[in-house]
């Protein structure tokens, strides 16, 4: 697998990972915006022309605000989530990113488990944050 910059050819199969990882996946023209967008940084891990996994963020002044991170359904549990947070991490820091965020569904024990992993620590709880309906833990790290 290796990793390359968002491009508008990997939308249709980040879909199609977005529908079976969430419960309000972000459809191909959600993701248009993002692939010209200053702010915004992703990565998308390939194989051949398979999308495999890809994660994204949004930088204001030092914060960084992760928006998606997902891995395709057979590929999980084997590193990929971790070998992608980190590349994630690291692009964070290059840009001179101090301080890393993101919310997570209080129920998705995995990412949770990944992002405690990386030192990441829960700052609270966005109530009612996915369909008005599921509590979102909300977690920083400092780089
Ligand atoms: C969360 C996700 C990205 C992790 O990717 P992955 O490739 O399966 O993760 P890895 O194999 O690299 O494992 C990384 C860490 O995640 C945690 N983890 C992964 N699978 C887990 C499971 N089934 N149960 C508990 N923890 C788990 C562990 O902490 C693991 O670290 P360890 O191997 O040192 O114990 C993946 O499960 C996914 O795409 N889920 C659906 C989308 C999603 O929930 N994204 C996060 C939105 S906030």
């Amino acid at each position: 697998m290796r990793f390359e910059p968002l491009r508008f050819e990997h939308l249709r199969q980040m879909a199609e990972i977005e529908k079976e990882a969430f419960d309000m996946p972000w459809t191909e023209n959600m993701f248009i915006p993002e692939l010209n967008c200053e702010d915004a940084t992703y990565i998308v891990g390939t194989r051949g022309d398979e999308v495999i996994c890809y994660g994204g963020f949004h930088t204001v002044l030092d914060e960084a605000h992760i928006t998606n991170i997902a891995v395709k359904k057979g590929e999980r549990g084997r590193g990929i989530g971790k070998f992608l947070m980190a590349t994630l991490l690291a692009k964070a820091r290059e840009k001179g990113v101090k301080h890393v965020t993101l919310e997570v569904k209080t129920t998705n024990l995995p990412a949770i488990s990944m992002y405690e992993g990386f030192g990441f620590k829960a700052a609270g709880i966005r109530k009612r944050y996915y369909n008005n309906m599921y509590d979102a833990l909300v977690m920083w790290l400092d780089v």
